[in-house]
């Protein structure tokens, strides 16, 4: 190269800076009619990259179009591009230096991947089982819909979504759920953790300060919480679910629950106990949330009705599909007390000009059809059958072990004997030897976490996403890594085993 580029200080540049002029090479021997667009792209990278450090030097255009083999007019026409998107300077005279405001992308601190990510068995709970994602019969509606949709459906939507899904929502939540549906009150979103938000920017703006969490709990509901400006307080349970005596003392108007199964201890919310609940929302003029996240799966007997279902007025009840169709198409429902409907609904339409209406009219063409009940019952058989293969493979594997939590939803509680060192010591080796899970202690807030006792370990075991085939090698391979006896003898009794 005849010219190298010059830094701040005028001096000539470094061998690297002096590689940026090799990244445009390829975009110089690029077809003629890519090449001005390639070496703009070219040199917008090296910049973003760092490898043309801000205040660096550019050498003539003539001297660049010489180097590099293309017409002058090309390099001039990318500095002139650059000058004008800011990567690029050029001086009172001649000269052109790299800008200063652009800043080289970092290096990731972290990768944003969940930490399962490669793992050899994933007991991560949390995903239902992609692969049941009902393709064929979404491919069928989408086409019905894109072919009946009017113009006018692709408009903006009815904040609170289109009068059809909110109408086959009302009445699918009604028969499934036992919910007091009414349309009007029917707000779509883009899941339980948005309508969390919207309740939770609601309660702020009406003055509230604190709401209670579940502890232990789904760590969203505090992060959600705390994105509005709200203090999550931490509540603990007891065995007949979120318990009253605490959630009375500590002074918050506002809760979010998970009764129909509680998230991740397994523990259904007794008939008392939501009686209870409900007082205290009556007492205090306050509101519960409840999330029913994994409602519809249950296993040893009928889905028990939504609290909700029970006094409307003091209950929001928030549900979507990512545990029956997928958590990426983000896309749930939230039925509020109408006392709050308009604020949430307001809430809703500053945040986003509602839910895309699309989606909306697929999902209402799929519950319409009756595809929604089909693929719920398709969900139930699978998560069934490899919950019970969990079961029996832990009390094969794990004698002494127990499964806590009722027979519902896509996780277990599974308190597994330690025989070897502190909880820490048994994840490291569950964890070298490629098998992802999540203990207990991971969703507590403090020290009323749910800690196993000294003897166990307690584990959040999802199996949903598994089939019954690696549910059996991943247990057993967990097995193995922490040296528990596997002998296929050991008769391990019922009893423990709900
Ligand atoms: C307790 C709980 N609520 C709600 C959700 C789902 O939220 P969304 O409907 O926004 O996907 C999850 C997801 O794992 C959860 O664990």
């Amino acid at each position: 190269m005849t010219s190298a580029p010059t830094g701040p200080d005028g001096r000539p540049g470094s061998d690297d800076r002096t590689a940026a002029w090799e990244l445009l090479l390829p975009a110089a021997a690029a077809p003629a009619r890519a090449r001005g667009r390639a070496l703009q792209a070219a040199l917008r990278e090296a910049v973003r990259s760092g490898r043309l450090a801000p205040g660096t030097r550019l050498p003539s255009s003539r001297d660049l179009a010489c180097d590099l083999g293309v017409s002058r007019g090309l390099v001039t026409e990318a500095y002139e591009q650059l000058t004008a998107e800011g990567y690029l300077r050029s001086g009172r005279g001649a000269g052109t230096w790299v800008g200063d405001a652009v800043r080289a992308a970092r290096p990731r601190a972290r990768d944003l991947a969940p930490r399962s990510c490669g793992a050899r068995v994933d007991f991560v709970p949390g995903t239902p089982d992609l692969a049941l994602f009902p393709r064929s019969a979404w491919a069928a509606a989408q086409r019905e819909v894109l072919t009946d949709l009017p113009h006018d459906g692709l408009g903006y939507p009815d904040p609170r979504g289109l009068p059809r899904l909110r109408t086959a929502l009302a009445e699918l939540l009604a028969r499934r759920r036992g919910v007091v549906a009414d349309p009007e009150r029917i707000v779509v979103v883009s899941g339980v953790a948005q309508a969390t938000a919207l309740l939770g920017f609601v309660l702020h703006a009406r003055g509230m300060r604190t709401v209670g969490v579940e502890d232990p709990g789904s760590p969203q509901h505090s992060a959600l919480y705390a994105a509005a400006g709200v203090t999550a307080v931490p509540l603990p349970l007891d065995d007949e679910g979120l318990a009253v005596g605490p959630l009375r003392d500590s002074g918050v108007r506002a809760v979010v629950t998970t009764p129909a199964h509680q998230f991740p201890t397994g523990i259904a919310c007794s008939a008392r106990r939501r009686a209870e609940l409900l007082d205290w929302a009556r007492s205090v003029d306050g509101l519960i949330l409840e999330d029913d996240y994994d409602g519809d799966f249950r296993y040893d007997r009928a889905p028990v009705g939504a609290l909700q279902g029970l006094d409307p007025e003091h209950v929001a009840y928030a549900g979507s599909v990512s545990k029956s169709l997928a958590p990426g198409l983000r896309l749930g429902w939230l039925l509020v007390p109408e006392s709050l409907a308009d604020e949430v609904v307001e809430r809703k339409r500053t945040i986003d000009l509602g839910h895309p209406s699309l989606d909306q009219a697929l999902f209402a063409r799929f519950v319409e059809r009756g595809d929604y009940d089909r693929q719920l019952r398709r969900c139930q058989r699978a998560y069934r059958e490899r919950r019970d293969a969990l079961v029996a493979a832990l009390a094969e594997h794990f004698p002494g072990s127990r499964v806590s939590g009722i027979a519902a939803g896509l996780h277990v509680i599974a308190a597994l004997p330690r025989c070897h060192g502190s909880e820490e010591h048994f994840l490291a080796r569950v964890a070298a030897a490629g098998i992802a899970v999540r203990p207990l202690t991971e969703y507590g807030h403090g020290a009323g976490g749910g800690d196993g006792t000294a003897e166990e370990v307690r584990l959040v075991l999802g199996y949903a996403h598994l089939t019954p085939a690696r549910i059996r090698a991943g247990v057993r391979l967990m097995a193995e890594a922490v040296s528990v006896s596997c002998s296929p003898g050991v008769s391990v009794g019922a009893a423990p085993h709900q």
